[in-house]
């Protein structure tokens, strides 16, 4: 594995599996596996921002494990590991919160969203802090790219601000990481409305596509997807709910949007969606 570079990425043991964490994350992580020395991580830790139930996270711990190694992640190529074992990601995060600040969290966007949600009074500490252990996750390994979504590409600047800042203090230390998010995938939106990102902690099932799901459930929530109106298969501003539909089209194929658009020429939505299915 020597001269490599280093790869690390994580996704949190809460909710379901989704098919926007495979194309966001899992499918990525698979296809580079060979080039880089690779770190994938269950952030248990991070879970915890928000309540969990022992049982249920040491279960969801288990069943993250065994979706990395379902989709093709190799325990020969890659370290697959759960964060809380590694003390030295918590101790890390400590160190670079007395170089963050309570500026740059106050603008982290999903936190803004999240504690809007919840109330802002309410929302956990950690909660707030969590872009800093994920900064910890990234540096103590001296990480050179983080394949993730797009959702992470405001966490993963203030990790590089962090890196720089931190060197700039005390003498070159860390690694400044670089992102690698996707043209297509990294941003899959919810079946039943597009406008929203398709997420873990939804409570509508027919939202998400989960890894999890049987064949005939995935077919049955990709036919009842919402689309827009009008019936042409093309993506556009106006028509969020077929160019998500493309958009996941075109990331597990590898086809491009503009091809799929000239194959369904003329066709409906159902040859389309079952296609997809
Ligand atoms: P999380 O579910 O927040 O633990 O996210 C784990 C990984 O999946 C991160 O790299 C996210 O950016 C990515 N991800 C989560 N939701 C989506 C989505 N709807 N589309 C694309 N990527 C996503
Ligand atoms: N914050 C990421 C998410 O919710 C998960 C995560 C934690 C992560 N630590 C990380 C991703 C380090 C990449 C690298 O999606």
């Amino acid at each position: 594995m020597q001269g490599k570079q280093r790869v690390f990425s994580g996704v949190q043991p809460s909710g379901n599996l989704h098919l926007g964490n495979y194309l966001g994350a899992l499918k990525n992580w698979v296809s580079i596996q060979d080039l880089y020395e690779n770190y994938f991580c269950i952030v248990d830790l991070h879970a915890i921002t928000v309540p969990q139930d022992p049982k249920v996270l040491r279960q969801k711990v288990r069943e993250v494990a065994a979706v990395y190694l379902a989709v093709g992640l190799d325990p020969e190529k890659s370290v697959i590991f759960r964060q809380s074992r590694v003390s030295g990601h918590a101790e890390l995060a400590w160190l670079l919160n007395c170089v963050a600040r309570v500026g740059e969290l106050s603008r982290m966007t999903q936190f803004k969203d999240k504690a809007r949600k919840g109330g802002a009074e309410a929302a956990s500490v950690g909660l707030y802090d969590y872009p800093v252990l994920m900064a910890a996750d990234i540096l103590l390994y001296n990480a050179h790219l983080v394949p993730v979504g797009e959702d992470q590409r405001q966490h993963l600047e203030l990790t590089r601000t962090l890196a720089r800042r931190f060197n700039h203090t005390y003498g070159e230390t860390f690694v400044v990481p670089e992102p690698m998010i996707l043209r297509t995938g990294a941003r899959v939106m919810a079946l039943d409305a597009p406008t929203e990102k398709m997420s873990k902690s939804s409570p509508r099932p027919a939202s998400y596509i989960s890894t999890l799901d049987e064949p005939d459930t995935i077919r049955r929530k990709t036919r009842r997807a919402v689309t827009d109106s009008g019936t042409e298969i093309t993506a556009a501003p106006d028509k969020p709910a077929i160019t998500n539909l493309l958009d996941i089209y075109s990331a597990m194929t590898g086809r491009l949007v503009a091809d799929l658009e000239e194959d369904y020429r003329g066709k409906g939505y159902g040859d389309f969606k079952k296609d997809l299915a």
